[in-house]
């Protein structure tokens, strides 16, 4: 097994910490952030996120040694502030954040570059430093000259999970590609990071998991694949690029259904039985947001523009574009359904977070929405099971309302922007009853169109015709 550090613990790096705990690794969270470390020390998850709970109380099985707290006991999983607990472990883990520039599309590098500088006194030769964040292709090469010195080696090997998913898809990944400086399998980082996947790369065995309670699958094998440093940066970016673009086609040709009729929910099941294309990542509705793909593509953007190739993929341009359109013909459409005139209208809004099952509105389309139909003159009162103290610190001047009954009750509309389950199973009739007026926005195309007009409401959805 072996000893960990995570430098990082937000949505990537608490789930990754906890995960390497759940399958026998012994593991020293770091962060900055007192109020998140306030709660990961006491083994709570500092946001939402299905299954984290119980793979942090899987974190604190006692050990015989390594990882000592400060009673003395040797927990397998430990958080802390103090960066110099790193140097106990070998293998360092980087999972900090690169956000979009506050001054461009370019991504700052601040937290990944002062994650490297704080861990640098704290590496021995032998030792391995790991990037998880999304950086710019380069960053990777860069790095490894910077802890060259103190005789530690650098690793690239890019994080795919999704919020909402996150410690399925960290236990079980599609694939793990591991980034290393000679690009080869005979590479000594590629055996150091063989030991840290044991339990996905093993197959036909469940792993040390069995021991603390969070299995990994028994018999399957992730396929991992060994490349050099760009290629790796390249694989995170270029995955997201094409999600992006993805949701942006169909989204595109929502705003041709919308002119020359045509239902995009329909044309969308009708392309995707195509095997090469697939039904997946083809909802039409509001469009992407989150804390990556929308900085992710405009980083690609920005750092092809850097290396003088800004032409090849200028079509993330009209990705981004397409996807931003998609918010103001929301607050459109709105305003249709509700005779041409948003003031002084009352606007029940369901689901405020980017997407569902998280609490997360970091470039949410939902606030985004909210917040033009308020400005348009609307009262909106927004409801969603998570995510609403973080809309709230992000505005505080609209109105939220936990209880979903609350928001519905004398709505002139309903706007459906994140597809909760509760929201998208919502009793048209009973929901009928609250509300002022019986119309409803689908923003996900995810609610019963014939349901909802059987029970006598209006309903209109992006991309799809009255
Ligand atoms: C994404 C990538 O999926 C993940 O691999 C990467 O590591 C981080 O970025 P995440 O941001 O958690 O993950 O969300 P994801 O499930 O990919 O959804 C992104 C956005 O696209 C959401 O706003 C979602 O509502 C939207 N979306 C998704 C659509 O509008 N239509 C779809 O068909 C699918």
């Amino acid at each position: 097994m072996t000893h960990i550090s995570v430098i990082g613990c937000g949505y990537l790096g608490a789930v990754h910490a906890a995960a390497m705990a759940s399958v026998g690794h012994t593991v020293i969270g770091v962060d900055t952030d007192t109020q998140k470390l306030q709660k990961l020390e006491n083994y709570q998850p500092p946001f939402f996120e299905p299954g984290l709970a119980e793979l942090l109380e899987a974190g604190q099985a006692e050990q015989s040694a390594g990882n000592e707290g400060a009673d003395g006991t040797s927990q397998r999983l430990l958080f802390t502030s103090d960066i110099s607990r790193a140097a106990e472990a070998s293998v360092h883990f980087i999972c900090v954040g690169t956000p979009q520039s506050q001054d461009s599309n370019a991504a700052d590098m601040t937290y990944v570059n002062s994650a490297i500088n704080d861990l640098m006194p704290h590496l021995k030769p032998g030792d391995l430093v790991v990037g998880k964040s999304t950086v710019p292709v380069g960053s990777a090469a860069e790095l490894a000259k910077k802890v060259a010195p103190t005789g530690a080696k650098l690793a690239w090997n890019p994080e795919f999970l999704r919020e909402g998913h996150a410690v399925e898809d960290t236990l079980r990944p599609d694939r793990i590609i591991y980034g290393v400086e000679s690009g080869s399998e005979d590479d000594p980082a590629v055996a150091i990071l063989d030991q840290v996947y044991a339990h996905n790369l093993r197959g036909g065995e469940a792993g040390a998991a069995g021991e603390v309670g969070v299995a990994g699958e028994a018999g399957a094998v992730t396929p991992r694949i060994v490349m050099d440093y760009q290629t790796a940066e390249l694989v995170k970016t270029a995955a997201n690029s094409f999600l992006a673009t993805k949701i942006s086609f169909i989204n595109a040709m929502a705003e041709l259904c919308e002119t020359a009729g045509g239902d995009v929910a329909v044309l969308a099941d009708a392309i995707g039985m195509d095997k090469r294309i697939g039904r997946r990542f083809l909802n039409a509705g509001l469009g992407f947001g989150g804390g990556c793909l929308p900085k992710d593509i405009r980083a690609f953007i920005a750092r092809a523009d850097e290396l003088g190739v800004e032409q090849a993929v200028s079509f993330l341009r009209e990705v981004d574009s397409i996807n931003l359109r998609r918010r103001a013909r929301m607050v459109d459409l709105t305003r249709e359904a509700l005779g041409g005139d948003l003031s002084g209208k009352r606007i029940a809004v369901l689901g405020i977070a980017f997407k569902p099952n998280t609490d997360d509105v970091r470039d949410s389309p939902a606030l985004d929405v909210a917040e033009r139909l308020e400005q348009a003159g609307a009262q909106v009162v927004i409801t969603d099971p998570e995510a609403i103290e973080n809309a709230r610190r992000r505005d505080p001047e609209l109105t939220y309302a936990p209880d979903l009954t609350e928001a519905l009750t004398g709505a002139d509309g309903v706007v459906l922007l994140t597809e909760w389950p509760q929201y998208k199973n919502l009793d048209p009739v009973a929901a009928g009853e609250l509300v002022a007026q019986k119309i409803i926005v689908d923003g996900r195309n995810v609610v019963d169109r014939r349901a909802y007009r059987e029970a006598g409401w209006t309903v209109r959805g992006l991309g799809r015709q009255e």
